[in-house]
């Protein structure tokens, strides 16, 4: 079966709108996988029903669970493995040395999910605790999945969640067995406060941040969200303040406030960009 032109319209409105998801065409089946698990919760028969249920006033609740079947939330510890080293060997040494005074540093990893990115740093900063004795460092993980907030909130994660980029040092040093489970050290968990926050809406509310991991998300938003996105975050962060983006993304072309780091990919400048911008909507 295949979703009818109306209803994918609907849908992919309303990702758009909701969380500035864009979904082509060729993603019917990847909506329509997703979907009919939720259109069966709400005892509605087809994906173009639940489109037809979508545009009736009540229909609230049944939005969030659509927008949240819809998220793709894969994620897991020290994702990509460079930009933890980057992080740990450069990045952070040098704010050190720059906020030494204050030691204070504010971290924000913007689309976090279920908490293997933000605990990935706050694992290694436990590690370095030398380093790091007398600094008040804030990680502050947001996401727009409430879902996937709660399972980071609860630091609990399978047997093949841990196995996926975490080094089994690592994983017997900050993590209890609980049977078939591993559970995060408390000493982890809180050192990551983690809220919900939709970055296609304002997010200044957060304050100004030193480092900010924006990784894996800007991929799914179209040329101008996400230009704005980023200008926003620009305008939280002092100028040698440090953003770093997944893989496959890159500020270049947008028009934003970043300096690519040629030597490290991925990792982004705050302060005038030295190419010129180009961006499209
Ligand atoms: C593929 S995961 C990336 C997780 C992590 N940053 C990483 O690289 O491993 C993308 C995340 O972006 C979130 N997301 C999608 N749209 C969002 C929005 N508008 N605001 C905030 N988070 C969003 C999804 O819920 C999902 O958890």
């Amino acid at each position: 079966m295949s979703i009818g032109e109306g209803a994918f319209h609907i849908l992919a409105g309303l990702l758009k709108s909701r969380s500035g998801v864009v979904l082509g065409r060729d993603k019917a089946h990847f909506l329509e996988s997703r979907l009919l698990p939720v259109a069966a919760r709400a005892k509605l028969p087809d994906i173009d029903a639940l489109a037809a249920a979508l545009l009736r006033p009540g229909s609230e609740g049944l939005a969030v669970e659509t927008v949240e079947a819809t998220l793709n939330n894969e994620t897991y510890f020290y994702r990509d493995a460079a930009p933890f080293e980057l992080l740990r060997n450069s990045v952070l040494p040098a704010l050190r040395r720059e906020r030494r005074a204050a030691r204070h540093l504010r971290i924000w990893c913007a689309a976090a999910s279920t908490g293997q990115e933000p605990y990935s740093i706050a694992m290694m900063l436990a590690d370095d605790a030398d380093a790091w004795a007398g600094w008040n460092v804030e990680i502050v993980a947001t996401d727009l999945s409430r879902r996937a907030l709660d399972r980071a909130e609860a630091g609990v994660y399978s047997q093949f969640e841990v196995q996926r980029g975490l080094p089994i040092q690592a994983l017997l040093r900050h993590f209890d067995k609980e049977g078939g489970h591993w559970r995060l050290s408390r000493d982890i968990r809180r050192r990551v406060r983690f809220r919900q926050a939709n970055l296609a809406q304002s997010f200044a509310h957060l304050g100004a941040f030193d480092v900010v991991l924006c990784r894996n998300v800007l991929m799914y938003f179209d040329a101008a969200a996400k230009a704005d996105i980023l200008a926003r975050m620009r305008q939280m962060m002092p100028t040698d303040g440090c953003l770093l983006l997944g893989a496959a993304e890159t500020v270049l072309g947008l028009g934003v406030d970043f300096r690519p780091d040629w030597d490290n990919r991925g990792l982004y400048r705050a302060g005038a960009a030295d190419l010129p911008a180009v961006a499209s909507a």
